[in-house]
């Protein structure tokens, strides 16, 4: 199992509960979770924004419930196999296929002059994946298409190479795959395209939560129904509600008549879920030494699997 998140911006429910649920409930000695830090350099951001949110991040994870005693915690950075993989990968992929990704299309669109990481920003993923022999990817559904690439980049490597790769497969939750920006609901929640009303941060206080539920958009005609269609603002209330509840989004709408009443409980249900994440959140972030020890061991962890793989593919091509 491997899976990474980008340190930038703050953490969200989208990544809580698409994303990093799953890796607490699915951690095991063979799971392996990466900060992908070299991926926030396709950003415009601050070197000490950087270091500093890349600790923010560890933390959270930890706060969330990741117990590097099972699981092997990391920072992309620290592993040099990740950077020196994607090379060799980048003379695998193709110019045509990466700029037909979406995120990059979106991405690129935006900015004047984007770097050549963000047209390569899927290698670099690629590389994460393929270096731990990785079976399951447990990822949001905004993921999917960087999945598929991955799975091309293996198959193509190991047709041409010779078997090499573990060909990975895409893991998404049943409920919060694809969590929607709270005023925007046609939208993802976002890093770094929602406003702040649009989207819930797992270290928010209680009454920031409870008012962003309380304003989040619906529609008019006040009849509680899970339909994406008609109703993608309601629709994502009741997901959300389900996936921290572990019912289905149909179950949770048959119990409510008034939209009120269902802000309401997801407003205390999703305060109650988050409020222990904060609590170890500010109890590990006021010790840096141990946080870095932690990420230190990690990388050493991660390193000992990576290095011969590395080692197999450069082989595999012809390396000396
Ligand atoms: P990132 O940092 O954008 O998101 C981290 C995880 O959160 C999920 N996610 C969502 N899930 C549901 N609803 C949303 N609104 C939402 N927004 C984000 C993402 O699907 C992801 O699982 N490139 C990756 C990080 C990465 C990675 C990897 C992932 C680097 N290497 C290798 C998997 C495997 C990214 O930027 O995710």
């Amino acid at each position: 199992m491997f899976s990474g998140i980008q340190p930038s911006g703050s953490m969200h429910l989208g990544n809580y509960l698409g994303a990093i649920k799953q890796w607490v409930q699915t951690q095991s000695p063979e799971a392996y979770y990466c900060i992908a830090d070299l991926h926030a350099l396709t950003l415009q951001i601050e070197p000490a924004a950087l270091r500093e949110q890349t600790t923010d991040y560890v933390t959270s994870l930890l706060a969330a419930g990741l117990d590097p005693e099972i699981c092997t915690l990391f920072v992309q950075s620290q592993v040099p196999y990740h950077a020196q993989m994607s090379w060799l990968l980048e003379c695998v992929a193709t110019f045509g296929e990466l700029s037909r990704m979406t995120q990059f299309k979106e991405k690129a669109s935006r900015q004047h002059g984007y770097r050549v990481g963000l047209l390569t920003y899927p290698v670099l993923m690629a590389s994460d994946i393929l270096l731990y022999e990785t079976e399951q990817v447990p990822v949001g559904e905004d993921q999917r298409q960087h999945l598929e690439m991955t799975r091309l980049v293996a198959e193509r490597f190991n047709n041409r190479f010779g078997p090499t790769f573990t060909v990975p497969v895409g893991v998404h939750p049943p409920a919060g795959a694809r969590v929607m920006d709270l005023q925007e609901p046609t939208r993802k929640m976002s890093k770094s395209l929602s406003t702040p009303l649009g989207s819930i941060n797992i270290l928010d206080e209680p009454s920031a939560i409870e008012k962003k539920i309380k304003k989040a958009v619906t529609d008019t005609d006040n009849e509680v129904r899970f339909d994406w269609e008609q109703k993608p603002g309601l629709s994502n209330l009741l997901e959300i509600y389900a996936s921290f509840s572990g019912e289905k989004p149909d179950e949770v709408a048959s119990r409510y008549s008034r939209y009120g009443d269902l802000k309401n409980d997801l407003a205390s249900l999703v305060i109650e879920s988050l409020a222990p994440i904060a609590a170890r959140y500010r109890e590990l972030r006021s010790d840096p030494s141990t946080l870095d020890a932690i990420a230190e061991q990690g990388a050493a962890k991660a390193s000992a699997v990576a290095g011969p793989v590395y080692r197999r593919a450069a082989e595999a091509m012809g390396l000396f």
